[in-house]
């Protein structure tokens, strides 16, 4: 495998052929190429891009370069949602059951913490017991019997994405739209997919705040999504506060709870249900979104999603008396209010501001071999746009020691600021995107 001469020629702005892609990254999951070089070819495109068919070309090899789920036996549509990440996002706790009571099988393949972002994995295993690391055979049988598994990235799924994307996060080179678009799809496409959901965040706590950019990523994973027959549909939403209340592990997972027992906070419920209405019409099961919204309220107040949530938790080795107890979950030795320090509006809740304050709690990594403190985080009840009175509570810190309730409060400080006006934060959702093209948001179910 020449790959020098691929990246020279990826560096100068030429293109790599199919069958090139399909040779070097069977041979990079091999350890046949260098990290080394593969750093040097992820630059390149970083700055030169790859064209469609080169994209193309790249997804199908991270894609066969590992194994595939064979779900063409189940009978109902199988469809995953992902989200571009964020802070306080907890929708595919609640989602995945959800969605799987509601008739589509949702084979949920999740990731890690990453950079100032919250990981569906991590949240997932502060239930006492709980394995995201499942074999594919598992895998299958859990699909079939709940309709539901949540799980990470297996050695067998993409394996040269995973190395790559390992690589990407330390050479600085995860912000490539067609590195984005080619690493998600490689993993989604592997999961034996009839349809997808993406949640593409936007403003100042997304990994691409500006909205070109997140109307861009959406577009480029449609198309190769359609290419592969698979129908992609995106909604385009805000990140530029946390979603819902809570923002750490285990305070999160309490928090999607409360959710599936219909007393979620209003934002987290909206964007659940939007993206769950798509999933139920891209997987068959409703003809309509308002009719696939009724169908969720229903499975939410019968307590069967509660219900169907607890018994994934179980199948997958996990403590399932905290759907009834989260008091079971991991709780913080120090958990103190933090107050208004003045009279105003608050102007902004900022999430990266957050997110990075999770990690100096232990709630996050700073490197892959981190171990984290599931019990530490922040509530927080203050919304932008709301009018304050100096020693009104606005959150609550949930800390390991006293140092730690310090650097909490610290955190707090930066990232709400309170002025005396503020500009309207974005719309939570403000775009639908398909293959005809971004609508702006108008359907509320
Ligand atoms: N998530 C992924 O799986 N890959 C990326 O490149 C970025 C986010």
């Amino acid at each position: 495998m020449e790959a020098r001469a691929l990246i020279e020629r990826k560096r100068n702005g030429g293109r790599i052929a199919p069958a090139e892609w399909r040779a070097l990254m069977q041979a990079y999951a091999a350890g046949e190429v260098p990290d080394y070089q593969m750093a040097a070819l992820a630059m390149a495109i970083y700055f030169v891009g790859l064209d469609r068919e080169e994209l193309v070309a790249l997804t199908d090899a991270m894609l066969t370069s590992g194994a595939s789920l064979d779900l063409t036996h189940l009978r109902a549509g199988r469809v995953d949602k992902h989200s571009t990440g964020g802070v306080g996002d907890k929708v595919s706790l609640v989602l995945a059951p959800l969605v799987a009571v509601c008739g589509v099988v949702v084979p949920m393949m999740s990731g890690r913490g990453l950079g100032h972002t919250g990981g569906t994995l991590d949240k997932l295993e502060s239930i006492p017991g709980f394995r995201t690391a499942l074999p594919l055979p598992q895998v299958i049988q859990q699909l079939e019997a709940l309709g539901c598994a949540l799980i990470g990235q297996t050695a067998e799924i993409a394996p040269a994405d995973k190395r790559l994307y390992a690589l990407r996060d330390a050479t600085a080179t995860v912000e490539s739209i067609p590195l984005i678009a080619a690493s998600i799809m490689s993993k989604k496409l592997a999961e034996g997919l009839t349809g997808l959901v993406l949640d593409v965040k936007r403003g100042s706590g997304a990994f691409l705040p500006e909205l070109e950019r997140g109307l861009a990523l959406a577009e480029t994973m449609i198309a190769l999504g359609a290419d592969h027959g698979c129908p992609v549909v995106a909604l385009l939403t805000a990140m530029d506060r946390p979603l819902g209340r809570a923002c750490g592990n285990a305070i999160e997972v309490e928090e999607s709870i409360n959710a599936l027992r219909g007393e979620g906070p209003a934002d987290l419920m909206q964007l659940t249900f939007a993206l769950g209405a798509e999933m139920l019409v891209l997987g068959g099961a409703t003809a309509t979104r308002d009719e696939a919204r009724r169908r969720m309220e229903v499975a939410i107040s019968s307590g069967k999603a509660a219900e169907r949530f607890q018994r994934i938790i179980e199948a997958q080795g996990g403590d399932p008396r905290v759907v009834d107890d989260p008091s079971r979950l991991p709780q913080a030795a120090e958990c103190e209010w933090y107050v208004a320090p003045r009279d105003g509006v608050v102007a902004q809740v900022e999430p990266r501001a957050i997110g990075h304050g999770i990690t100096a709690l232990g709630g996050g990594r700073t490197k892959v071999s981190d171990v984290i403190d599931p019990s530490v985080g922040f509530v927080v009840t203050a919304r932008p746009g709301d009018i304050v009175r100096a020693g009104e509570p606005l959150g609550t810190i949930f800390a390991r020691d006293a140092a730690g309730v310090m650097s909490g409060r610290a955190t707090l400080a930066r990232a709400i600021v309170i002025a005396d006006d503020a500009d309207p934060p974005l719309p939570l959702i403000s775009h639908r995107v398909t293959e005809a093209g971004a609508t702006p948001w108008e359907h509320d179910s």
